[in-house]
């Protein structure tokens, strides 16, 4: 049990991964009595209020590797502002890239994420870098692509991984003009929606994501459907202001009505796992378990914190990468972020540092969008 300042106080039940608010009385008696009297369990029983809106993310840590720094598109709201001319010089080989791959696995990286850039542009070297992954203990591998360039002979040469791997493909309306419009290139839709369905055909485990800005914001019903009936999951976020993105995202106010540090589980209801609320303690637990590469290989903690830089895993070598990561991590715990070190919701929030630094200016100040603050939900 965690108390409020206010005499509230917020219940973590790791064994149902779930959250509850407690008035007043309850705290006070479960603080009299202890949580396992019976008459503390009775009351409990009846009057703990489960809240509807918050979720975390998966636990294992996740690996971002950028194999590319250009794109065949040019997106306006691209945070790497990725584009057919972005250079895509002093690129990591093939062997570089596997080492950076069996470290990271050392260091308990569960699952890692092929992205750009567009990492199509290189066919042969994902395909090799997969079976890297593939060959070592990752339990999950992902390709991040726009999928327009997705030929038959590669979706034949990725089917030897498909019980590893998952390909997520960014789609932005169901409307060609609108989705073209955002990644100002003619016919994208089409090559998108096509290689899907071949790629669903295939048996492939697929997850179309959609990033909602101006352009396409009422474009969110029309795609969910369009998925359902295809039969591929589907998830959404909103654009954040970052590279490209700074000129092209909704104001605040509509972040606010949209956006929660406490996420949604699938169900809707509160989620809050142990070893992450245990994490929280110590680090910020979303850059505790991430970590972004780029092409020429440096390190950040996330793809969206391209101001923090770690160092460079060649110039600087694999052998404190770790180290650096959790020291970042742990700068930025709840404890240090002005107001959130003594919230009772502290170890349940799972707030985005480079979306906060974006829209404050500051890396340390409480996000804009506390649900306590915004009233997303009522303590
Ligand atoms: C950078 S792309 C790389 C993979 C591939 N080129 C693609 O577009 O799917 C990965 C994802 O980041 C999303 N993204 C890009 N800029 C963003 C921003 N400013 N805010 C939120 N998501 C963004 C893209 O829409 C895409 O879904
Ligand atoms: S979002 Fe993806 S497809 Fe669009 S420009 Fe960026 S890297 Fe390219
Ligand atoms: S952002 Fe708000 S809800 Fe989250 S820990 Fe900070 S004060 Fe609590």
């Amino acid at each position: 049990m965690v108390p409020s300042k206010e005499g509230t106080s917020v219940l973590y039940n790791y064994s149902q991964n779930k959250i509850f608010f407690l008035e007043k009385d309850i705290t006070d008696l479960i603080k009299e009595k202890g949580l396992s009297d019976p008459s503390t369990l009775n009351i409990l029983g009846s009057s703990a209020r489960i809240n509807e809106n918050i979720g975390c993310d998966g636990l294992e840590r996740k690996l971002f590797c950028e194999i590319v720094d250009n794109c065949n598109l040019k997106c306006n709201h691209c945070y790497g502002s990725f584009c057919p001319s972005s250079t895509d010089r002093n690129s990591l080989t093939k062997e570089q890239w596997k080492e950076v791959l069996t470290y990271f696995n050392e260091q308990e990286f569960g699952v890692v994420q092929f992205t750009g850039g567009e990492p199509l542009l290189r066919k042969d070297e994902l395909v090799e870098l997969v079976e890297s992954a593939y060959g070592l203990d990752f339990k999950g591998i992902e390709i991040f692509s726009n999928c327009t360039l997705f030929e038959e002979e590669l979706m034949g040469d990725l089917e030897r991984f498909q019980d590893k791997l998952k390909i997520r493909c960014s789609i932005y309306s169901t409307e060609e003009e609108i989705h073209d419009s955002i990644t100002n290139y003619p016919g994208s839709y089409t090559q998108t929606l096509n290689n899907l369905i071949k790629l669903k055909e295939k048996g492939f485990d697929l997850e179309t994501i959609t990033i909602l800005m101006e352009e396409n914001k009422e474009s969110l019903k029309e795609i969910q459907e369009l998925m359902k009936s295809l039969d591929i999951s589907h998830s959404y976020d909103l654009v954040k202001p970052i590279g490209r993105g700074k000129q092209n995202y909704s104001v605040i106010e509509d972040l606010k009505k949209n956006y929660s540090t406490l996420r949604d589980d699938e169900d809707g209801s509160i989620v809050v796992r142990k070893p992450d609320a245990e994490l929280s303690e110590k680090y910020n637990s979303c850059f505790y378990k991430t970590a972004s590469i780029t092409s020429s290989g440096d390190l950040y903690p996330c793809i969206f914190s391209r101001d923090i830089l770690l160092g460079n895993v060649i110039k600087d070598g694999l052998s404190t990468t770790n180290e650096a990561l959790l020291e970042n991590a742990e700068r930025f715990a709840h404890k240090n972020i002005e107001g959130c070190g003594d919230c009772e919701l502290r170890y349940a929030c799972n707030d985005c540092r480079p979306l906060v630094h974006s829209l404050t200016d500051d890396w340390f100040s409480k996000s804009p969008l506390c649900p306590k603050e915004t009233g997303m939900i009522n303590v």
